[in-house]
């Protein structure tokens, strides 16, 4: 499964693109505007961290203008996937822009019919939404479970199940045994997602342990040694 963060927050990306897990990043209008940024600066930003697809979301309403949109926020670089929403214009836009060749993530998925409609349109990816599914009383998960099925029923479909709209490690782990392709994951749930309390627990017993043996790895000689010790050390 790749791992896409859902920020459009520049430090935090960098932060996490540092742990070599990101493989992209889903912005939208309202996580721009939290930023209080410039959309088109932060992008080029972010495309500049993450070398996998960025999503950056057109916000006219008529499929014209959003190819025209489409086309600019893909010259800002070549790893710009477009997105755009689940609506008949939306997906008529869809569909010109991947002619293009620019990869389109269809975004504000909530039904089974409308992901099989995103993969018609040719979406590189679909972004079904699954908590706010579960905001109101609806199986976000059940969503999910439901287009990998119709998916894999066809495999000449290419579309990418980008699960969006993620709360929780649970959506993940859940999205991922279904086989979803992608998660956009927000900051704060990727971070949550390294948690055990067992691994702290587990790790402060082996390091007071080790504190009794008295032993550094860093001082004691190994083969081919000499300069692959930190600096400090190499003078111990
Ligand atoms: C997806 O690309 C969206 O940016 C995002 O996942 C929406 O999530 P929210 O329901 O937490 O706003």
């Amino acid at each position: 499964m790749k791992f896409f963060v859902d920020t459009a927050d520049v430090a935090e990306i960098k932060d996490l693109a540092s742990t070599g897990l990101l493989d992209g990043v889903t912005t939208n209008p309202s996580l721009v505007a939290k930023t209080g940024r410039d959309f088109i600066e932060v992008l080029k930003e972010i495309c500049d961290i993450v070398p996998g697809p960025v999503s950056a979301e057109v916000t006219a309403l008529d499929h014209a203008t959003m190819v025209t949109e489409g086309r600019r926020l893909a010259k800002v670089a070549d790893n710009i996937a477009v997105k755009a929403p689940l609506t008949p214009d939306g997906l008529k836009a869809c569909r010109a822009l991947t002619d293009d060749g620019i990869q389109v993530n269809v975004t504000l998925c909530f039904s089974p019919a409308q992901a099989l409609l995103a993969a018609k349109a040719g979406a590189a990816f679909v972004s079904p939404f699954v908590g706010r599914l579960d905001d109101i009383a609806i199986d976000g998960l059940g969503l999910i479970s439901e287009i990998m099925e119709i998916y894999n029923a066809y495999p000449e479909i290419t579309t990418e199940v980008l699960v969006a709209s993620v709360r929780h490690p649970i959506h993940v782990v859940e999205a991922a045994k279904m086989g979803a392709h992608v998660a956009t994951i927000p900051p704060g749930v990727l971070r949550a997602m390294f948690k055990h309390p067992l691994t702290d627990r587990g790790l402060d017993a082996f390091l007071n342990d080790w504190a009794k043996t008295g032993q550094s790895i860093l001082k004691q000689p190994v083969a081919g040694d000499s300069d692959d010790r930190a600096p400090e050390r190499r003078r111990a």
